[in-house]
């Protein structure tokens, strides 16, 4: 039952109700995508899991959330359940052996698994504005933030490092306008008080360093197999944006990090993007293009991307059309959407003349679906209603003592536990506003010992080198002492920035489709 080069789903029925033919899906293909669908409790997890299982057992890394918890248990052994017995049974699955998977937890918040991370320079403006639901203006600010930072080699690494660039640009707001383009006060406002709310959320422990390596989600074992990251995502599902953020920037990190193999036997990774709704709900359109566009183009550097989703109409048509390998569990056809989910997934279909394929999406049993993958040159197989295999790994999660076991064997073990706070915008503008304060200092004690030197207009900062061009005009006498030194931060960042600017001329960071930074 098992063949090289093939994973086996589960054994189709003929309308008499007897077994047809073992259904497989091709690992040549596992990189031209995936659809799993169905209502809820139809069998979606456990056909993530056994495809999961497959895709490992044949070297190929899997990456995959875990919304509900209960995907963990493929990280231990399955057991001799009554149910799972029987189908194995009625499918010919013999002998029905069970099997631990090679499983490394990850989680954003650090509790389930290890710590997952990346930097606000990495996730890019595209991802950030759709992250806090930006509006246009905020989405231009965010757009003026990253060129500034780009160009001037701020590293923004955390969200205060984006706090204090939020600041500086706020301050001088109009001087920077001339150079990079309206920056409109009011947006930076919001925009700040966005990123209190995402900090408030728990976000601030998702920016920051060290970060994720895509290295280390394309693990395989010493006997062969493809590690299995599991990404814990019950908690993180509370903030559905952030989820849906997270696992795009990953798309996208593995788009921009991964070289071309064109077709390769197998898939170099495979990525399951459950929830997979929650991408597209209210995406904005240019969002959804490049979703398209990544999802297009990553086939060729051997990435299987699997949706999986209650229904499939969340999915935009021009994505649905380029995902090949197709899992259709039961869809409930009461109210008018959904009888167009069912026929918009019956439509997609080629057709088997055995059976009503809308008919029957309606009829079928829990862990039972309509199954066509990609064979011969890679044309639809025709649809066969299909027992999907029950899983050699555990049904359901694994206990608090099993996962500290597996995160305490894995091998990124201690890897991405403490933070690490390297010199970062927050830091470079902090230092130079301190610098800059002190100098103001002294020249004030200057000042005052010798008033007539005070006499010019204009004057330098010092600190900020000798090589300045003649300084610039002197910032409006302050009166208060903390208005004196937020001037002089803004004035001496202003030089930062425009110094690095020039030296850095053509070296200024690239950004991809999703807008993460090129390789
Ligand atoms: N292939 C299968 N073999 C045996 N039992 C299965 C199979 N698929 C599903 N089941 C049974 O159906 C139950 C529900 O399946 P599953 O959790 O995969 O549904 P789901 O579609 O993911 O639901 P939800 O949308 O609520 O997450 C399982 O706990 C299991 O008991
Ligand atoms: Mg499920």
């Amino acid at each position: 039952m098992l063949q090289d080069g093939k994973l086996y789903i589960g054994t189709s029925r003929k309308p008499d109700d007897t077994n047809n033919k073992p259904e497989y899906l091709e690992l040549k293909f596992g990189n031209r995508h995936g659809l799993v669908t169905g209502a809820t409790g139809t069998g979606k997890t456990v056909t993530l899991q056994i495809l999961a299982e497959g895709f490992s057992n044949a070297g190929v890394p899997v990456f995959c959330a875990d919304v509900k918890g209960d995907l963990s248990g493929i990280g231990a052994i399955g057991e001799a359940k009554d149910f799972l017995q029987k189908r194995a049974d009625q499918i010919g699955l013999a002998p029905y052996e069970f099997q631990q998977f090679p499983v490394i937890f990850w989680d954003l918040y650090g509790e389930k698994g290890h710590r997952v991370r990346t930097t606000i320079s990495e996730m890019g403006p595209l991802l950030l504005s759709r992250l806090m639901n930006a509006t246009d203006a905020q989405e231009g600010v965010i757009n003026i933030a990253f060129k500034i930072a780009d160009q001037g080699g701020l590293p923004l690494l955390d969200l205060k490092d984006f706090q204090a660039l939020l600041n500086y640009m706020g301050e001088n707001a109009s001087t920077l306008s001339s150079q990079f383009g309206f920056i409109s006060k009011a947006s930076v406002g919001s925009i700040q008080r966005e990123l209190l709310i995402l900090e408030q959320q728990g976000a601030e422990q998702f920016f920051g360093e060290p970060a994720l390596k895509i290295s280390d989600i394309m693990r395989t074992t010493n006997d062969g197999r493809g590690a299995i990251s599991v990404l814990a995502a019950d908690k993180l599902m509370m903030n559905p944006r952030l989820y849906g953020t997270f696992l795009l920037w990953m798309l996208s990190e593995l788009f921009e990090v991964l070289p071309e193999v064109g077709d390769p036997d197998k898939p170099k990774l495979v990525f399951f993007f459950d929830e997979a709704h929650l991408l597209f709900n209210d995406a904005p359109k240019v969002l959804t293009e490049r979703v398209e566009q990544v999802v297009r183009l990553i086939r060729s550097k051997g990435v299987g991307v699997y949706f999986v989703t209650q229904n499939p109409l969340d999915v935009p048509e021009t994505v649905l059309a380029q995902l090949g390998n197709r899992v259709q569990h039961a869809l409930r056809a009461y109210t008018p959407r959904e009888q167009k989910a069912v026929k918009t997934a019956a439509d997609t279909f080629r057709p088997n003349p055995d059976f009503n394929c809308a008919e029957v999406i309606t009829q079928l049993g829990t862990g039972e679906a309509l199954v066509s993958t990609l064979e011969g040159k890679g044309a639809p197989s025709m649809v066969e209603r299909t027992l999907v295999r029950p899983p050699a790994s555990r049904l359901g999660p694994v206990t608090e003592a099993e996962r500290r076991e597996i995160m305490n064997v894995s091998p990124v073990a201690g890897l991405y536990d403490e933070d690490f706070d390297r010199e970062s915008a927050y830091e470079i503008l902090t230092a130079r506003a301190k610098k800059a304060a002190e100098a103001a200092q002294k020249q004030a004690e200057a000042q005052e010992a010798s008033p007539q030197s005070s006499g010019g207009s204009r004057w330098t900062l010092p600190g900020f080198g000798d090589d300045e061009p003649a300084a610039q005009p002197a910032p409006k006498q302050p009166k208060a002492r903390s208005g004196y030194q937020r001037e002089t931060v803004a004035e001496a960042a202003m030089k930062s920035v425009a110094r690095t600017v020039a030296s850095s001329l053509g070296r200024a960071l690239v950004r991809g489709i999703l807008g993460s930074l090129r390789r």
